[in-house]
């Protein structure tokens, strides 16, 4: 405890020795690579089971709780409906933490995204519908699903999901939804996503981002 400091006229905190003051982002980070390390240690107990993704979705609200580490000043807003910003994407195919905002009445379809997911809220209201497929999956582009629950993701609460849970999401309210999301997989290697067209009673997917031995 030697370091000396004291408050500039700006209010922050100088050290007299020189060290840079943390900043935010610094805060940030840290707090992002703690959230990181709990969730491995909660998954190198048990894997992804449902509880683990339950105590993984209550770590991430409780990051999301800490709205000082996310000043809007820091992120941009979207160009068009959705962005995201990358907080923390692991190496060697780990797993990927974003910033998530969402503009309002921004919506998507039924759609499983192949791997777990687990959102939080920092501000603002997305309406998240789970479905569960209802056919045997022998015919080709044909798929059934039937709605089987509802959350409404906003601040103080989250929503986690499986490797092959189905979700729509719409933004609801008027202001953006902003959040965190943590992916299994970082989403520039995301694995084939799978939609669901109820009134068609089809599906398609999208290409899968994993290297071919993966997919
Ligand atoms: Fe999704």
């Amino acid at each position: 405890m030697t370091a000396l400091s004291s408050l500039l006229p700006g209010g922050s905190v100088q050290d007299l020795n020189g060290v840079s003051p943390m900043t935010v982002a610094d805060n940030r980070a840290r707090a992002c690579a703690k959230l990181l390390a709990d969730v491995h240690a909660i998954t190198a107990r048990e894997g992804i089971t449902p509880s683990a993704l339950h105590a993984i979705k209550l770590k991430l609200v409780a990051l999301a709780n800490k709205k000082d580490l996310f000043p809007m000043a820091d992120f941009e807003m979207p160009v068009a409906q959705g962005r995201n910003h990358p907080l923390l994407v692991e190496e060697n195919d780990g797993h990927g933490l974003y910033l998530t905002i969402n503009m309002p009445g921004k919506e998507a379809a039924p759609h499983d995204h192949g791997i777990w997911c687990v959102n939080a809220a920092i501000s603002g209201r997305e309406r998240h519908e789970f479905f569960r497929r209802t056919d045997d999956t022998g015919k080709p582009g044909h798929a059934t699903v039937v709605k089987v629950g509802e959350v409404i993701v906003e601040p103080g609460n989250g929503m986690a999901m499986a490797d092959h849970d189905i979700h729509s999401t719409e933004v609801v309210g008027g202001e953006p939804a902003i959040g965190l999301a943590l992916y299994g997989y970082a989403l520039a290697r995301f694995p084939s996503v799978a939609w669901y067209h109820e009134e068609f009673s089809s599906t398609r997917a999208s290409p899968s981002r994993r290297h071919p031995a993966m997919a």
